[in-house]
């Protein structure tokens, strides 16, 4: 049954705000600074009160930060569908394991804001976004949380939000306080910013159908919009992390990506059974891993595959066999692993090549239109 089968597994300041008038529909409302920053709830929440009673509509868009074009791309889509496009930049400790990478996670405000802002002078003079960034909420983890300090242990002592048993599958297999982490600290968001859209990148597809379900579960009054996977020209999907990379783990990284696309060529040339669509996948993950292994210590860059799986849009259960009318998700999650030895000169990225990256990504198979 589809319901047991299991994904393979291979063990292996505040800134100074400038002062200007919307120049677009929205100069019926005057904002004084675009965008400005809040670091608490009360100022914030009195704001997006001002623009409610004035008929403006608020998308927001969560991060942690380190922006790159896929963030951007989001932020765009929320400028095209609202006239306020909020962004929340914090790093959200209870969603880091307690030996994951929390610490070392890129912080970059400085240049966030700089790319907010020039984002925001582009949405300014285009004639097709009606949105701006009027608001960038940048919290303290006192903040967010004030009634206990922020627990990733796995009993975990605080108020949490659980969404199971989609949270405990894929990335929450590896990543048990995960899920746990990003549903918490998105009800906090969202009961802070009360948008009328969130918007929340494919790249995450999981965390994407937990978003889905806590809006379905909680009632909670906003429309859940995705945003295609931003990708570098050869596929690789962007990611805060991939700075950490490298060129050696950057090149061979990309194994992940080639492997998902030959299980959609299955799919797309008619397969519809799990086996039929798998191979080719899992053929070319040894592949390559094969062929890394045969190279000596200073030339490879190896890594393990966490899974590549098959599984239904809406629960993320693997599945037997691809429902045409439904679809499916084609995931995948593999660690590179640190850099064995490194040569003269060697670009080894943010870290010198000593920290594991987890690579995630994955394709829809489009359900067939009748
Ligand atoms: P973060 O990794 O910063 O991602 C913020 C948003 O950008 C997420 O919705 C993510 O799916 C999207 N995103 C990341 N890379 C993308 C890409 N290459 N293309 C398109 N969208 C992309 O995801 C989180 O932060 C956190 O879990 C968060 C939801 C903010 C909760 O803490």
């Amino acid at each position: 049954m589809a319901g047991k089968l299991r994904p393979l597994r291979i063990p292996v300041n505040t800134f100074p705000t400038f002062r200007r008038q919307l120049s677009t529909t929205a100069t019926r409302f005057s904002i004084s600074s675009s965008p400005q920053i809040f670091h608490d709830v009360p100022p914030l929440r009195k704001y997006r009160r001002d623009l409610l009673l004035s008929n403006r509509t608020v998308g927001l868009v969560p991060t942690m930060g380190a922006l790159h074009e896929g963030h951007l791309s989001l932020i765009r889509q929320a400028a095209a569908e609202n006239t306020d496009v909020f962004i929340s930049i914090y790093v959200n400790p209870t969603q880091f394991g307690l030996n994951e990478d929390l610490t070392s996670y890129p912080k970059t405000w400085e240049s966030d804001l700089q790319l907010l802002r020039t984002l925001d002078e582009e949405l300014a003079s285009s004639s097709d976004n009606k949105g701006r960034i009027t608001a960038v909420f940048a919290p303290s983890t006192t903040t967010m949380y004030p009634g206990y300090p922020p627990d990733s242990s796995i009993p975990g002592t605080g108020s949490f939000v659980t969404i199971t048993p989609l949270s405990r599958l894929l990335e929450g297999a590896s990543r048990p306080v995960f899920f746990r982490g990003v549903a918490t600290v998105c009800m906090k968001l969202f009961n802070i910013a009360t948008p009328d859209r969130v918007y929340f990148g494919q790249k995450d597809i999981q965390q994407t159908a937990v978003i889905k379900r806590m809006v379905q579960d909680f009632h909670l009054g906003t429309e859940v919009r995705i945003g295609p996977t931003a990708r570098e020209a050869d596929g690789l999907a962007l990611s805060s992390r991939n700075v950490y990379l490298g060129a050696r783990r950057r090149a061979v990284g990309i194994v992940l990506n080639q492997a998902l696309r030959k299980a959609e060529a299955q799919y797309l040339a008619g397969k519809r059974k799990r086996a039929d669509i798998l191979w080719p996948a899992n053929e070319h993950a040894d592949n390559v891993l094969l062929e890394q292994d045969a190279l000596g210590p200073r030339q490879r860059a190896r890594f393990e595959v966490d899974y590549i799986s098959l599984a239904d849009p809406e629960t993320m259960e693997e599945i037997e066999e691809v429902d045409e009318t439904k679809g499916a998700v084609l995931s995948g999650a593999i660690k590179m692993l640190p850099i064995e030895e490194s040569q003269e000169g060697e670009d080894l990225g943010v870290g010198g090549g000593r920290i594991a990256v987890r690579l995630i990504d994955n394709i829809v198979l489009e359900p067939l239109k009748v």
